[in-house]
Parts: structure tokens; C-alpha cells; sequence
């Protein structure tokens, strides 16, 4: 079967390249609830700061976040997705509200093969109006939801409760796996932009050609991801560009580190570039939690953790902004490629 040319990643990004299918090292998985024996409490913390270093992923278990929230907002999205087209097009996402409903995402100006629904962590969110580095203008956006199926918001939402504690959690354990104190990052979040999302790649003809998501790093601070058991997510190693899978562990949270933690640290931790390779059987659903700063924060690396011999490696950014112009594109198709972290490197 042809598969619509927007779609077609180029040679170098195909699921077939550079990859390892049978690997033999793992991304390691880290149990939180050695957290209760205040002997494991240090091991735990530098398990996590030495996979933020290597991988920049790591899986958690026993972590907290109920399975029974999980179950729940899984079968409720599945209902959603299930509906006729011009169901889900009456929440559909628009240029100036990213929330709801798209079948259409960009990464990189090639086409996803997933339809992906988005919900704010906050709502309203508060984020700027344009993407103009001068106008301080902001815009107070809204959550669309369903009115199909009922609990849909109910589902979502207790969801993303426990999934923004947990990742509160995790930054305390990586604030102080770098040796800051626990609540450094607090401040950073008054107005958070975080959202969650509920990606479903449905089955697809040509998988040698297309990906669910192309090559990416997240551009957040930390991103938790629940992942069904199908499989497909893959990340490249840090020390050789060779991409591995991430295997499926049934109730685990696929942990990841997003751009800002990359900033913030300076480099020592690495948010690595990963995809979603689809397959032609059978639909995945993954939903990630996007932690993400306020839209005022300036990101950049964090004064304690630079010394002469480690001098700050980017300039700093507005958050709010970034991610403006990183959704512009992921809109639609554009001419050049879209804003990406190595744009605020330093050049040496
Ligand atoms: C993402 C992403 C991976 C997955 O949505 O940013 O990388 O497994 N998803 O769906
Ligand atoms: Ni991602």
C-alpha cells in the first residue's frame, strides 16, 4: 500500500537505521520504593543521577501513581479514539490553543503517523500571546474536553494529579542527586505550563517508511511516560548516536530528561533524542506528563553548578516563548526547521 509522501521519514531517520534490535544493555529500572529504607535512600538517588548522565532515561516501579488511575484514564482515551472522526474534530487543537484533539503533528516538518490528544496540567494555562521576543503580551488558554465519553475529564484528570506529584518527586531526587538542595527547582513552577498527552499510533502499512514520532528531545524539564505494552519507543545512546528500545514493563513510568534539566545542568545530564517506530498490527498508546516551568522563567545553566573550568554552555531563554515557537511548528509543515536547544549554545 502507498503511503502519503508526508509521511516519509528520509534514509537516515528510517526505524531501520543504526539500531540495535536485540540489545544486549538495558536502560536501567529503578524500584522508588527503596526510597523506605533510609540505608537504599543514597544508592536510589545516585542510580538516578548516574542514569540522567548515561542515558538520560531510566524507568521507575513502585513509584506511586495508582494502576488503577492508569487503567482507568487508558480504557477511557481508547473509548475517545474510538469515535468517528467528526467526533473527535469538535475538539480539535487550533493555531492559537494547542489543546484538544490533532492528527496532524510535525517533528522535524515530517508527518507523525499518531493522533495525540493534549490537556493542560493548569487550567486556564497562562502562556505568551506571540512568539515576538518584545511583546509581553500573554493568553490565557482553556482544556477542550469530550463530552464523550462522560469521564473523560474525571479520568484524565486524576490521572494527571498523581503524574505531576511523582514528577515533583523525581525532581527532588534529581535536585539533589547533583548535590543542590531538594526544593531547588521549586520556584521555577508558580505557573507551570505542564501538560499531558495521549498519543495513539495506530497500526501502519509501511513502518520501514514512516515513525510515530520522527527523532526528537523533549523540550521540558522531565517527562514521564506510561507506556502500553506493544512497544516501539527507541533512544539513542549518548556515547554513539546507536538507538535502543525501551522495553515494556508492565505499571513502570518511562522517565526522561527534557532540554531545561540539560540547560539548568549545564550538559551534565542528557536529554536524549528518541522515536517511536510503529508497526503494521497493531495500535500503541503511550501518554506521557510534560513537566514544564513558567512561562517567565529564563532557563539557563544554574550559577552553582559552573566553576571556570565548566563555564556556562548556553545562553539563556525565556520558557514561554520557546515553546510558543516549538508548537508554531509543530502545527504545521514550515520551510526550515523549527527553534531547537542548540540554537541558545554558546559558540566557543
Ligand atoms: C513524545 C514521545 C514517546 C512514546 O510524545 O514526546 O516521545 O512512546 N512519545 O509515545
Ligand atoms: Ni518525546
Amino acid at each position: 500500500m502507498d503511503l502519503d509522501q508526508t509521511f516519509i521519514q528520509a534514509p537516515e531517520h528510517r526505524a531501520d537505521s543504526n539500531s540495535i534490535p536485540n540489545q544486549p544493555e538495558e536502560i536501567p529500572v529503578i524500584d522508588l520504593s527503596r526510597l523506605n529504607d533510609p540505608e537504599d535512600i543514597q544508592n536510589v538517588i545516585s542510580e538516578i543521577g548516574d542514569a540522567c548522565e548515561t542515558w538520560g532515561f531510566f524507568q521507575v516501579i513502585n513509584h506511586g501513581v495508582p494502576c488503577d488511575a492508569r487503567k482507568r484514564v487508558e480504557e477511557t482515551v481508547k473509548i475517545f479514539f474510538d469515535l468517528p472522526m467528526e467526533e473527535k474534530i469538535k475538539v480539535k487543537r487550533d493555531e492559537v490553543n494547542p489543546a484538544g484533539y490533532h492528527d496532524g503533528e510535525h517533528t522535524k516538518n515530517v508527518r507523525d503517523w499518531k493522533e495525540v490528544f493534549d490537556i493542560y496540567f493548569k487550567d486556564p494555562m497562562v502562556m505568551p500571546s506571540s512568539t515576538d521576543p518584545e511583546d509581553e503580551g500573554l493568553r490565557v488558554v482553556y482544556n477542550k474536553w469530550p463530552q464523550f465519553p462522560s469521564d473523560f475529564r474525571e479520568a484524565c484528570q486524576e490521572y494527571a494529579g498523581h503524574a505531576e506529584k511523582l514528577a515533583f518527586r523525581l525532581l527532588e531526587l534529581i535536585s539533589l542527586s547533583l548535590g543542590l538542595p531538594k526544593e531547588r527547582f521549586h520556584d521555577y513552577f508558580k505557573e507551570q505550563m505542564s501538560f499531558f498527552r495521549i498519543n495513539r499510533y495506530p497500526p501502519c502499512p509501511r513502518p520501514d517508511l514512516a515513525l510515530g514520532v520522527g527523532h526528537h528531545k523533549d523540550a521540558d524539564v522531565i517527562s514521564l511516560l506510561a507506556q502500553d505494552e506493544v512497544g516501539g519507543l527507541q533512544i539513542s545512546r549518548r556515547s554513539d548516536g546507536v538507538w535502543f528500545p525501551i522495553r515494556p514493563v508492565p505499571n513502570a513510568l518511562v522517565i526522561n530528561i527534557g532540554n531545561c534539566m540539560e540547560v539548568w545542568t549545564n550538559d551534565k545530564y542528557w536529554s536524549a533524542e528518541h522515536r517511536v517506530v510503529v508497526n503494521s498490527t497493531r495500535e500503541r498508546y503511550s501518554i506521557p506528563f510534560f513537566l514544564l516551568p513558567s512561562h517567565d522563567v529564563e532557563v539557563k545553566p544554574l550559577e552553582e553548578l559552573l566553576s571556570p573550568e565548566n563555564p556556562p554552555r548556553y545562553k539563556g531563554y525565556k520558557y514561554g516563548k520557546f515553546y510558543v515557537s516549538r508548537n508554531r511548528s509543530d502545527f504545521k509543515k514550515l520551510e526550515i526547521q523549527n527553534i531547537q536547544i542548540d540554537d541558545f549554545k554558546v559558540v566557543t
